[in-house]
This record gives C-alpha cells, sequence and structure tokens, in this order.
C-alpha cells in the first residue's frame, strides 16, 4: 500500500525521503490557491522561483510578474497575491513568473528529489485527491507555513487530504494524524477555527477581506496542478 506523510513546514523536508514520491505543496493562504485559480482561468504556466530580481529577468522576457513580499505586492510587478488577480482578462493565456515568501520556497526545496511536484488547496481538493489515487505512488504533503513554522491553514488543508485518502494510502507519522485530527476538530467551519491563524492575522484586511474566504473554499475546481519538465506549474489533469 502507498504511503501518505505530511511535513508541517518547508523547513522540515530534509526530516523525509522524497525520493520516488509525489509531493504536494500546499500555501492556503495564499500562493497555491492563487496558482490553482490563475491555471484553471487560462494563465498559461506559472513560473515558481525563489529571487525577486530572477522574476524581474523573466518580466523583461515577456512574462507577467506576481507574488509578494511581507504579503504586499512588489514593485514594478504586475500582480500582488492575491487569487482575484490571477483570474484577470490581462493574464489570461500569459505566462506568469512568481515569487512569495514561502510558497515558492517549499516549491523549489521540493523539486530537489520528487518524483513528481503537485501544488494544491482547498479549491482543488478532490480533483488532487483523485489524481493521486490514480498514480499508486507514495506521497508527501509539504505545508508550506510561514517563515520556518506551520501554518493552521496548511496543516487543515493536508489533513483534509489525508481523510479523503485514508482508505487508500496508509498514513504515516505523527505529524500526519495531528493534521487529521485537527482537520476533523475544524472540518465543519473552518473560517471559525482559522481565526486564532497567524497568517489569518496578517492577511485579513487585504483584498476587501475577499482572499480568505475564498481560499477556504472547497472544490471550486477540477484541475490538477504539478509542475513540468521546464519547471512550470500547468494543468496535468
Ligand atoms: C507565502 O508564500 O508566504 C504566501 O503566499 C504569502 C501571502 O499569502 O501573501
Amino acid at each position: 500500500m502507498s504511503s501518505l506523510e505530511i511535513c508541517l513546514s518547508h523547513e522540515l523536508i530534509h526530516q523525509h525521503d522524497l525520493k520516488n514520491k509525489i509531493v504536494v505543496v500546499t500555501d492556503v493562504f495564499r500562493a497555491t490557491s492563487c496558482i490553482v485559480a490563475g491555471i484553471q482561468h487560462g494563465i498559461e504556466a506559472i513560473k515558481p522561483v525563489i529571487e525577486v530580481e530572477v522574476c524581474r529577468e523573466y518580466q523583461s522576457k515577456g512574462y507577467l510578474a506576481g507574488g509578494e513580499r511581507h504579503a504586499l505586492m512588489i514593485e514594478g510587478f504586475d500582480l500582488d497575491n492575491s487569487p482575484f488577480s490571477y483570474m484577470k482578462p490581462e493574464a489570461i493565456g500569459k505566462k506568469v513568473v512568481m515569487t512569495t515568501t514561502n510558497g515558492t520556497l517549499a516549491i523549489d526545496k521540493s523539486k530537489q528529489d520528487a518524483d513528481q511536484v503537485l501544488v494544491a488547496s482547498f479549491s482543488n481538493l478532490s480533483a488532487t485527491a483523485n489524481y493521486l489515487k490514480s498514480q499508486g505512488q507514495s506521497v508527501v504533503v509539504v505545508c508550506a507555513g510561514w517563515k520556518g513554522h506551520p501554518g493552521l491553514e496548511d496543516v487543515l488543508f493536508g489533513g483534509a487530504l489525508a481523510k479523503s485518502l485514508e482508505n487508500t494510502f496508509e498514513l504515516e507519522g505523527d505529524s500526519t494524524h495531528l493534521a487529521l485530527s485537527t482537520y476533523t476538530v475544524a472540518e465543519n467551519n473552518l473560517l471559525d477555527y482559522l481565526q486564532r491563524a497567524s497568517h489569518l492575522k496578517r492577511l485579513k484586511n487585504l483584498s476587501g477581506g475577499k482572499d480568505i474566504p475564498f481560499c477556504l473554499e472547497i472544490d471550486l475546481y477540477d484541475v490538477v496542478v504539478g509542475l513540468n519538465t521546464v519547471g512550470e506549474l500547468v494543468k496535468l489533469a
């Protein structure tokens, strides 16, 4: 039986063996929610990078530049880090290069050893779970968190994915059971539960308060998003 384990922060990634596995990176608030929304709404591909300067280089080659530092839009960029920005008509059919504090870093660290890297959020929870069932490979869910600390919203997504897959995958590791138990407590009202989350407090007043409820909507999209061979995030299924 294939296994599923949860890594609570990208700083703990060295404690997980990613070889021959599919890694699912999640950064619910907001990087992976932006990416999934953008791909679903017709962005051709999103290149995740770590450095702002690398984004600027791609921007000069015609990519739109998106992302954040301190949760705010970066000077000279085209898109901030709100999922609604990735649905704008001017982004449709374009390639985007993106850098965020934790999400794109988690993707970068994951791609070093994994067989395949997916990005997911509540918006494509079931599509991602069904894809993983069809692959028959073990899975590590990498929660981006915030600067090395676990983020409750990412832990809840990990728990939700573990719950969807608990009959098909062997759940491994105490972090996985911690996430599953936390999701079981919170699942009836994620927004209410997350009032105590540190990143929710940071983001609360951005984008007119729309981002947080949007990022917690479950199964808005039937899309699977992952890295292709040139390191760009595209629609896989
Ligand atoms: C991150 O990658 O740290 C987040 O997406 C930041 C944010 O939500 O603005």
